[in-house]
């Protein structure tokens, strides 16, 4: 089934496909508020904590996870939402490059292949930890525009609207991923850039399979009501929908990428790219201008770090919730013996369930963009912190969610995660997104990719919190060239100075649950890597107040169990797509584990 990308060694010249916009493929591709106390106080609360309820005999019926095994290579690996842009990331490994460079022919790859995620018009988060130990990160998040405010979500009438926040040319933000695979590849890449971006272009212009998810989900962007002529033409023929095992070609993204592979981030914030896209925007009601695309910046921040039963966690910081959400989860449930409770059983995702309650009450609060808002992060990820809220857990009640302090809002379910590790022990982990499916499903006329519409996490308005799940704090709020927060987690797993494991996943608010479960099957039940991915996930974000529990995830005597505790509980869908890396600790070899929840996912290694 491997038809490897064409391949370019590094340094190749690469005049022709530089004229490649002129030429046709040589060949077709068959591509299938809260105080810190200062002391710890653990001990003395875990004294006084009553014993959890035990479970109920039948939980031990709870579903195990699969036995499973992960692909094993000596050197590299790479994981991704598409089995072609893992391959497109290997081939880098195997040539030579190192975990960010194949991280980004990974992304540019994807930005082809997985169009309701992968992307150049959106923007993400990327975690990278050195051989030796040391760490950083990468944010390219996009932002407001020059002219975004905090009121723009309001009709004529002042009236919120959904549609003008989620699904309109307003809610584009300023896209940053070609911005950050630069910078990242400026600082710490070692091929030649035009080898990176390549293979993206290649597939975008010689076309590979559709898969059955892409073509419903392809259906579905085209013909739905009000659907962008731009995006009919692109991801349809002329109207009518591709089939399975139809060749998807994308000759404007593959010119569009050409001018990326020439010109760098000025082929995309600068140029023709910048002005299709300033043209689209103008012609439809949206803000972003060229002077927009030529400010935007990746940002370069110091990782968050925190320590788990002696496993160190690095992991993104703000814009990001999602390694504050994340290190606040672990630290609670440190206090707790987990695997003595059994994975899955009702005690246990309980006390899981309150962590993320707990968490998720703290990031509404909050979490925002840093570079506006002073957000206390070293207080929120404290243990003292963490030992504070463990107190209030009741082991054998559920608590409460009050609505009258910050709710939710909209949250979709596309982005894409893909973890790489080099042969050297360079780890890179990368969460990036257009927000929703196809994001606003606009494409680009002439450019060929689609838009974002990540302005939908900003909050809806100042004063518009309600218990219908509008957020009206002030922290999030949109104001010019600001990023909108984000609950992305990619992060990387080390003990005793030594790699251990490479995580993350899509799913908007559920991501970092699914990260910290993730997390917590391997460190707490010494799950493999491909058991840890497999197992079913729960998910709470503290509004709404329901524990959700992926589709067949446990037994129902433990959902009633749940429920006797009081959680409104339920089961079904799924949750996440965590495509993640382990490090064998006996051989050294890379372990990875494509997240089965989608077929054409693939992990590849050399
Ligand atoms: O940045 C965020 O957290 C959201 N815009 C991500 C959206 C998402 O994950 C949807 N996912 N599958």
């Amino acid at each position: 089934m491997s038809d490897p990308a064409r391949p370019v060694p590094a340094g190749t010249n690469l005049g022709p496909c530089i004229a490649m916009t002129a030429q046709r493929p040589s060949r077709s591709r068959k591509l299938p508020g809260i105080p810190v106390l200062g002391v710890p106080f653990l001990a003395a609360l875990l004294a006084l904590t009553p014993a959890p309820a035990a479970p109920p005999a039948a939980d031990s019926v709870a579903r195990a996870p699969q036995a499973a095994e992960p692909v094993r290579a000596a050197h590299g690996m790479v994981v991704s939402e598409h089995w072609l842009a893992s391959e497109a990331g290997r081939d880098v490994l195997a040539a030579g490059g190192n975990a960010v460079d194949a991280a980004i022919a990974t992304g540019f790859a994807l930005a082809v292949t997985h169009p309701s995620a992968g992307n150049i018009g959106g923007g993400g988060f990327m975690v990278i930890r050195f051989p030796n130990g040391t760490a950083t990160t990468l944010d390219f998040r996009e932002k407001a525009p020059l002219r975004a405010f905090p009121e723009m979500w309001l009709d004529e009438s002042g009236k919120y609207s959904s549609r003008i926040h989620h699904n309109s040319l307003l809610s584009v933000g300023v896209p940053g991923t070609v911005a950050g695979f630069d910078k990242a590849h400026r600082l710490y890449g070692s091929m030649p850039w035009e080898r990176l971006v390549y293979p993206a272009m290649a597939i975008a212009q010689d076309g590979f399979a559709v898969s059955e998810g892409l073509a419903r989900g392809l259906q579905r962007l085209t013909t739905r009501e009000g659907a962008h002529p731009a995006t009919v033409a692109a991801f349809s023929r002329n109207g009518t929908p591709y089939e399975v095992g139809d060749t998807l070609r994308q000759p404007d993204l593959a010119k569009t990428l050409n001018r990326i592979m020439l010109g760098r981030r000025d082929g995309f914030y600068r140029g023709e790219t910048a002005k299709l896209l300033a043209d689209e925007m103008r012609k439809g009601g949206g803000l972003i201008t060229e002077a927009d695309l030529e400010l935007y910046q990746a940002r370069e921040r110091a990782p968050l770090r925190g320590t788990y039963r002696g496993y160190e966690i690095i992991t993104m910081p703000p814009p990001s919730s999602g390694g504050v959400a994340m290190l606040t989860m672990l630290n609670i449930l440190e206090g707790y013996d987990l695997k003595a409770m059994g994975h899955n059983t009702s005690p246990y995702l309980h006390h899981v369930a309150e962590a993320m309650r707990r968490a998720f009450r703290d990031r509404a609060e909050y979490v925002a963009d840093p570079d506006f808002v002073d957000v206390p992060i070293q207080r929120l990820i404290s243990k003292e912190h963490a030992d504070e809220l463990r107190r209030t857990i009741d082991p054998r009640h559920a608590s409460t969610s009050a609505p009258s302090d910050v709710a939710q809002g909209y949250e979709s379910l596309e982005t894409t995660h893909f973890s790489v590790v080099d042969a050297n022990g360079m780890a890179v982990s990368v969460t990036y997104t257009l927000e929703g499916g196809y994001g606003v499903g606009v494409v680009v006329p002439g450019a060929g990719f689609l838009l974002n519409n990540e302005m939908g996490d900003f909050n809806a308005g100042p004063g518009l919190t309600d218990d219908t799940g509008l957020i009206g704090t002030t922290p999030n709020l949109a104001r010019p060239e600001q990023r909108m927060l984000s609950s992305m987690t990619p992060s990387i797993l080390a003990k005793d100075g030594k790699l251990v494991a490479v995580v993350g996943s899509p799913g908007g608010r559920t991501i970092i649950n699914t990260v910290l479960q993730v997390v917590l099957n391997v460190v707490d039940f010494g799950m493999n890597i491909q058991e840890a991915v497999n197992a079913p996930r729960i998910h709470h974000q503290w509004l709404p107040d329901r524990l959700r529990i992926e589709e067949n995830g446990t037994s129902e005597a433990t959902l009633e169990a749940l429920r006797a505790m009081g959680h409104t509980a339920d089961m079904g869908g799924q949750q996440g797509l965590a495509h993640s890396i382990m490090i064998d600790p006996r051989t050294g070899e890379r372990l990875g584990a494509a997240d089965p929840r989608n077929p054409v996912a693939g992990a590849r290694g050399h």
